[in-house]
């Protein structure tokens, strides 16, 4: 049960996977199916994150067929313009219309070295140009067997929130790392766990008002069989959806999982 303020975002992380082309005939099918399905777009915030490639593409086609996806980016540069080849300012992507950047997915952690420090820098780079960006935090399973299962999401976030106002627009997404691409689900307790430990460092950074309102998502293996199962939890909005937010038929499911939260 998403608290009462806060509206669910369901946001599929396309990754390196789909080129222009590819995305323009994905999101028309997502869109008619959810059509198709009679589909409430109120009731949960939709959000995409195609590859920087796609951004313009997807733009135009949300804008032109008036479909209500919010549109995001999966990285960002900490600077705003400049000599930083194979960069991407924020200040683009808000040209772009938009909405959320990804920041700090275990992958740019893991494979472009991105420290606690860099996301926390990103975490500024998105707000100054009035993006909302999505947090990424989680623990590999190494480290939650010698820290327990919330020292290292929990540090991680303390760290990207340093200078952020309480005022500001920010959602926070727990993905375990044993949990991304793996199968290996997380259970929903599991989620909760976590997932209210982290609503607490946003109490504490940023105010109570800030941590009644920030969406909290969890990721890592969501399918259309386990999606209702988190949104049941207090502290879980929504989710961040890989693999999954590849296949229309899938991720409508998710999408419109209140439809099945009895399953
Ligand atoms: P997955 O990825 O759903 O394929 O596990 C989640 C993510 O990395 O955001």
């Amino acid at each position: 049960m998403v608290g009462v303020n806060r509206q669910p975002l369901i946001a599929g992380n396309w990754k390196m996977n789909l080129d222009h082309l590819q995305a323009v005939a994905f999101v028309q099918k997502l869109d008619w199916s959810l059509k198709d399905a009679k589909h409430d777009a109120g009731t949960v915030e939709v959000a995409v994150f195609p590859p920087f490639t796609d951004l313009r593409t997807v733009q135009i086609l949300l804008d032109q067929d008036k479909i209500e996806f919010a549109l995001g980016a999966q990285d960002l540069s900490t600077h705003d313009s400049g000599a930083y080849t194979g960069e991407i300012s924020g200040a683009f992507l808000k040209k772009l219309n938009a909405s959320y950047v990804i920041i700090g997915h275990s992958e740019r952690r893991d494979y472009h070295a991105e420290t606690d420090e860099v996301v926390a820098a990103k975490v500024q780079a998105a707000l100054k140009h009035g993006l909302v960006p999505v947090i990424c935090v989680g623990e590999t399973l190494e480290q939650r067997e010698q820290s327990g299962p919330t020292a290292v999401s929990v540090g991680q976030l303390e760290v990207a929130l340093e200078g952020v106002a309480a005022g500001a627009e920010i959602v926070v997404a727990y993905e375990p790392v044993w949990a991304i691409g793996t199968g290996q689900v997380a259970s929903p307790e599991q989620a909760q766990e976590v997932c209210a430990a982290l609503r607490a460092v946003v109490a504490d950074k940023l105010g109570q008002d800030a941590a009644d309102r920030t969406r909290i998502l969890y990721g890592g293996s969501v399918k259309s069989g386990n999606i209702a199962s988190f949104m049941r939890e207090p502290d879980v909005d929504g989710a961040l959806v890989g693999g999954a937010s590849l296949l229309v038929d899938e991720f409508a499911a998710i999408i419109r999982y209140q439809k099945h939260v009895g399953v």
